[in-house]
């Protein structure tokens, strides 16, 4: 007996990066996060409308929830009751569970237990049991005579305590309705915590009784550049359309906009109560405030309400007027938010203003302020005081750090090319969130890459002690929404990777590819949920496709359920074109349009794929060559990738395509150039698939394989070439605009899967 768990134990510990042993079939059991146990039974335990809630009294909001859930499948509300009948789930309170958030479920033929000390257990548990559901063959609507829960015992607690999405409801305004939604799919994947971005240059979302204007003016647009942009890119993709609802007219102008009520503030607080979800404001201040002042110019040090050299102009710390307003904000906010955190913002402030102001200079020196940092942080402080007046702790973005920072503030890290900003934060006893750019800035558009980088990303920072890591509190993703305009393209955005970040902020036992198994199967419920996710990726493909007598495409699908369809007249694939089922033959130069589509409709991603004819590219001799790539470093800005300047600063060897963590740190910007050959083993077409942040180029004999220039976050493009067996000249452009960089060349030869170039296929002279 003994010796068997050990052996299990072994097993669990060699297999716990990729696949457990014991996993269990992910088709039965699809569940995200994974539970910490589960062990897999025979059986089912079917609910039909014979099947009672037995429950104890402290769970009755649950016990609502889990009604809610039994009447969306079987359309009937199931009682409740204090006997455990024939077809009984029981809901125990039990006291000798310790976590907070912790549950046991013991699903077996003859009944359901769930078990937690607390509420909060108690709905985690429910989460798990809607993720039980089976939905293979459900369609939509129609409405289930019983339900089969699978068997199972599960024991299940998170690992962080906090779990957070943000959503900037400023840039582009989201209705009640949405939110709603958006925190049910939250409550899904057992995300606890929400941080609403109500407040920021380009809108005020929130009704503040003592200021009217702040809405009445604030909340309320022409259209911006943004808007534009947006509006713009709809005719190619319907999402990018601001949402109708938000548009008015007023007084002869079209204005966009919105907020909430302190009524509706209420309702949303305790919607996302009941699902067991913390909603954590931000006001942001004093910076990203250009709403507000244009509704009460006072605000600002002198009267200017604008641009700046990079940021907004912030209201004035120096002035006793805009602590008044200011507590006055924070003081119905206190009052409105039940949450003991209220986030402060305090990003990105352009202080010239300050610097330049009488009132400034006299707060500065009675008060002893060497710079306007230090300036900032004495409103920082004096706000945080007036925080915990209210029983409040303050959250604040990182720029919080500089000038100095009371130990008893939040630090939420969000700037990636500041690597060193959480780890002195836990080091200095501040708590920390972590919120890095990469890959946690979900308004950055998703790529076949995104869900495995948030999958992989590890939420504690090299360089602590477990003492020093306990300060970090958990991670949280960000939606910001500049270019985020409808509520369909906000889906998109961070469905399905937020999945991913809550199996790390929940399990943290990294399994991937049982876990995109497990996402595959859960893509019937966000169907049922209405979410507007991005699809899988279609494979099979580059974005640049070559053929040298003939081309065949063979698009391999993710899914069964999807559909593919494409046009070649240039227009996009709709549910009406046509339906691409076997090979498609390629004869001449043309472009193809591809999309899939979800059995509800949902479009995936609009593949556009160009092919050329070319002849395979005759190899070089490559006597002499030594192991390795070339790398020059060009120290500057460099906004593309064809303007790296001539002469290398300095110049290395590495053995792939890379730029080695020592040659790039220091969030500066450079430019990159990898010289040498690439040594193909057979004559073929090869897909490179190149991910840069920010810019770059693939050269292969002399011809641009893929494009994937300008700064922007990562991302993937492709391209493919006709290769003869042997040594080609290679090179790899790259430019990095500042903060952190990604530099992965990947390679497919005649549609095999996507894998690392090995390093023995580069040579340099
Ligand atoms: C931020 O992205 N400015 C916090």
């Amino acid at each position: 007996m003994l010796r068997s768990l050990k052996l299990t134990v072994l097993a669990a510990t060699i297999y716990s990066t990729t696949l457990m042993a014991q996993d269990a079939d992910p088709q039965r059991y699809p569940l995200i996060p994974y539970p910490q146990e589960l062990t897999a039974q025979q059986g089912e335990f079917v609910v039909g409308r014979n099947t009672n809630i037995v429950s104890a009294n402290a769970f009755a909001g649950e016990v609502k929830q889990l009604q809610l859930l039994m009447t969306t499948f079987l359309g009937a509300k199931l009682p409740v009751s204090s006997k455990v009948g024939q077809s009984s789930i029981v809901l125990v309170q039990d006291n000798t569970i310790k976590g907070e958030e912790e549950y046991q479920l013991e699903i077996t033929p003859a009944r359901i237990t769930l078990r937690a000390r607390t509420g909060d257990g108690i709905f985690r548990g429910i989460q798990t049991l809607t993720q039980l559901v089976p939905l293979a063959g459900h369609h939509g609507t129609e409405k289930m005579k019983t339900i089969a829960f699978p068997a199972a015992t599960i024991k299940d607690h998170p690992t962080y305590d906090y779990r957070g999405m943000h959503l900037d409801v400023a840039r582009h305004f989201f209705s009640v309705k949405y939110v709603k939604k958006f925190l049910d799919v939250m409550a899904l994947y057992k995300m606890n915590k929400f941080h609403w971005h109500l407040s920021d240059d380009q809108g005020w979302r929130i009704e503040i009784k003592k200021y009217p204007l702040l809405t009445e003016q604030g909340a309320w647009r022409t259209y911006n550049n943004q808007d534009s942009i947006c509006i713009e890119k709809s005719k190619d993709n319907p999402d990018m359309a601001l949402d109708q609802e938000h548009i008015i007219q007023r007084t002869g102008k079209t204005l966009y906009g919105g907020f909430y009520t302190q009524a509706e503030i209420k309702e949303v607080i305790a919607y996302a109560a009941a699902r067991h979800i913390e909603i954590i404001p931000e006001i942001d201040m004093p910076g990203h405030v250009m709403a507000a002042i244009k509704a009460y110019p006072f605000l600002t040090c002198d009267s200017e309400n604008g641009w700046g050299k990079t940021f907004s102009t912030p209201i004035c710390p120096c002035e006793e007027t805009t602590f008044k307003f200011a507590e006055d904000v924070f003081t119905e906010i206190a009052a409105l938010f039940p949450s003991k955190y209220i986030h402060l913002g305090a990003d990105e402030v352009e202080k010239t203003s300050w610097a330049k102001s009488p009132a400034c200079e006299a707060v500065m020196k009675a008060n002893n302020l060497k710079s306007v940092e230090e300036l900032q942080s004495y409103f920082v402080k004096r706000m945080e005081k007036f925080f915990n007046s209210k029983g409040k702790k303050l959250i604040g973005w990182d720029e919080i750090l500089e000038g100095g920072v009371s130990p008893t503030a939040v630090v939420m890290y969000w700037r990636s090319w500041v690597p060193k900003a959480p780890i002195e934060a836990a080091k200095n006893g501040n708590r920390v969130i972590m919120t890095p750019g990469n890959p946690l800035y979900f308004d950055g558009v998703p790529d076949r890459n995104s869900i495995s980088n948030v999958y992989h990303f590890n939420p504690i920072p090299k360089g602590l002690t477990a003492a020093e890591a306990a300060n970090i509190l958990g991670a949280q993703a960000n939606i910001w929404t500049e270019w985020i305009p409808s509520e369909k393209r906000a889906d998109y955005m961070y469905m399905p990777r937020m999945t991913a970040l809550a199996e790390v902020l929940w399990t943290n036992q990294p399994r991937y590819d049982h876990y995109m198994n497990r996402l595959r199967v859960s893509y019937s419920l966000l169907d049922l949920m209405g979410v507007n996710y991005r699809l899988p990726d279609l494979d099979g493909f580059a974005g640049d496709n070559v053929f040298v007598d003939k081309g065949s495409l063979n698009v391999i699908k993710p899914l069964d359920i999807m559909t593919v369809r494409y046009t070649t007249d240039g227009s996009i694939p709709s549910v009406q074109s046509p339906q691409l089922s076997g090979a498609l033959t390629i004869t001449k130069p043309e472009t193809i349009k591809l999309s899939a589509f979800s059995p509800t409709g949902n479009r995936g991603d609009i593949y556009t794929l160009k092919y050329r004819q070319q002849n395979y590219l005759k190899p070089i001799d490559g006597a002499g060559l030594q192991a390795g790539l070339q790398l020059g470093m060009f120290n500057g800005a460099f906004k593309s990738a064809t303007k790296i300047k001539s002469a290398a600063d300095a110049t290395v060897t590495v053995s792939n395509v890379e730029i080695p963590e020592e040659l790039g740190k220091g969030g500066k910007p450079f430019g990159a150039k990898l010289d040498g050959f690439i040594d193909v083993p057979a004559t073929g077409i090869y897909s490179f698939y190149l991910t840069c942040d920010d810019g770059g180029i693939l050269y292969i004999g002399g011809e641009e394989v893929v494009n994937n220039d300008g700064w922007h976050a990562p991302v993937q493009k492709s391209g493919q070439v006709a290769l003869e067996k042997g040594l080609h000249p290679l090179q790899v452009a790259f430019v990095e605009g500042g903060g952190g960089y990604t530099l992965k060349l990947e390679y497919s030869v005649n549609g095999s899967k996507i894998q690392p170039v090995p390093d023995s296929w580069f040579k340099r002279k």
